[in-house]
C-alpha cells in the first residue's frame, strides 16, 4: 500500500537529556504534487499524538518527497512541498460530507504542537500546502519555491487555517490580495513580506533546515515549550494581557531546574547539561 507519509527520526547525540531526536515527515504522493488526500491528513494526525507524547522529540520538520523520474514520454512533474488539498476528494461532495474532515484536520493538529515545527519547502506549496507551511512556526524554502492560495480559482476559500494565519503573519492588505488573486508568490517576494524565513539553493535547504531543528533541540525542552506558548498568546491576548502572561511565565522559570542549570553553565563557561524541567 501507498504509504503516503514517510517518518524518519534523527537521534541528536549531543543533546540534553538524552535521548533526543528531531522528526522529520515526509508528504509522499509526489505524483501528485503531495497533494494532501484524507490519507495523509490521518497519518499527519498520528504523528502528531506520537510527536506530542514522545518527550524525546524536539523539534518536527515537514517536508515533500521529491518529484521522481518521469515514466518514458511523459513529462517530468515540479517539484513540491504540497500543491494544495486533494481536489480530486472536492468532486460532487456537499458541505455535510467534508465537514468531519475539515473539522477535523491535520493543519490544526500541527498548529496544536507544543514542539517547533518547521517547514522545509522545496517547490509548489499551494493552497493547503502554503496553509500547512503557515501552521509551522518557522518556514524554510528554496529559491525555486513558489507558495499561494488558489481556492479562489476553485470557487472556494482557504479551508485550513490559511484566511486567519495570513493575516497574522503578513497583514490585511497582503493576505486579502494572496487569497483574492489566488496569484503565486515567488520564493523571493515570500521572504520580502516574511511569509518564510529563509531562503536557500535547493542542494543547501535540507542540511540548513537539519542544522536549525538541532539546534533548537539543543536548548531546554521545558523552556523551548514555554516560550512557543507564550509567543502563540500573543496572536490570542490583547497587548497588556500578553505582557502579563510572559511576565509570569518568566518568573515561574525561576522555580526550574533549567534555569539554574542555564545561568551555572554560563557562569562557569560549561555546555548546560538540561533536565527538562
Ligand atoms: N489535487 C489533486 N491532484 C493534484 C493537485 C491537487 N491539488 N495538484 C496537482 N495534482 C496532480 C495533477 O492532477 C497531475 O496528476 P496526473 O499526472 O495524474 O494527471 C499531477 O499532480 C501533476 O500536476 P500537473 O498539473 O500536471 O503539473 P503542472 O506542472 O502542469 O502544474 C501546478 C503544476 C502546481 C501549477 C498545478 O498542478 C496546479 O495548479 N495544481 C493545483 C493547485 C491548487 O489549486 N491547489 C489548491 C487546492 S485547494
Amino acid at each position: 500500500m501507498e504509504e503516503v507519509l514517510l517518518v524518519e527520526d534523527i537521534p541528536i547525540e549531543d543533546a540534553s537529556p538524552k535521548g533526543a531526536k528531531i522528526t522529520i515527515w515526509t508528504l509522499n504522493r509526489p505524483n501528485k504534487l503531495n497533494a494532501l488526500n484524507n490519507k495523509i491528513h490521518e497519518e499527519i494526525k498520528k504523528q502528531c499524538v506520537r510527536a506530542e507524547s514522545d518527550d524525546n522529540v524536539r523539534a518536527v520538520i515537514i517536508r515533500g518527497a521529491p518529484a521522481l523520474p518521469p515514466h518514458e514520454g511523459k513529462k517530468q512533474k515540479p517539484s513540491s512541498f504540497a500543491a494544495g488539498a486533494d481536489i480530486s476528494e472536492f468532486e460532487g461532495k456537499n458541505s455535510d460530507d467534508v465537514r468531519p474532515f475539515f473539522e477535523d484536520n491535520a493543519w490544526e493538529a500541527i498548529w496544536n504542537l507544543s514542539k517547533p515545527t518547521i517547514a522545509m519547502v522545496d517547490g509548489f506549496a499551494l493552497g493547503g500546502g502554503t496553509e500547512l507551511a503557515l501552521s509551522c512556526d518557522i518556514r524554510f524554502a528554496s529559491k525555486k519555491s513558489k507558495f499561494g492560495q488558489p481556492e479562489i480559482n476553485l470557487g472556494l476559500i482557504p479551508g485550513g487555517g490559511g484566511t486567519q494565519r495570513l493575516c497574522r503573519l503578513l497583514g490585511y492588505g497582503k493576505a486579502m490580495e494572496i487569497i483574492l488573486s489566488g496569484n503565486m508568490v515567488s520564493a523571493d517576494e515570500a521572504l520580502r513580506i516574511g511569509l518564510v524565513n529563509a531562503i536557500y539553493e535547493s542542494e543547501e535547504l535540507v542540511e540548513s533546515t537539519i542544522y536549525f531543528a538541532k539546534e533548537i533541540a539543543k536548548k531546554s525542552p521545558h523552556t523551548i515549550k514555554v516560550a512557543k506558548r507564550v509567543i502563540r498568546a500573543s496572536l490570542d491576548l490583547p497587548f497588556s494581557e500578553g505582557i502579563l502572561a510572559e511576565r509570569s511565565e518568566f518568573i515561574a522559570l525561576f522555580d526550574t531546574e533549567d534555569k539554574e542549570i542555564g545561568v551555572k553553565a554560563f557562569l562557569e563557561r560549561k555546555e548546560p547539561l538540561w533536565l527538562g524541567e
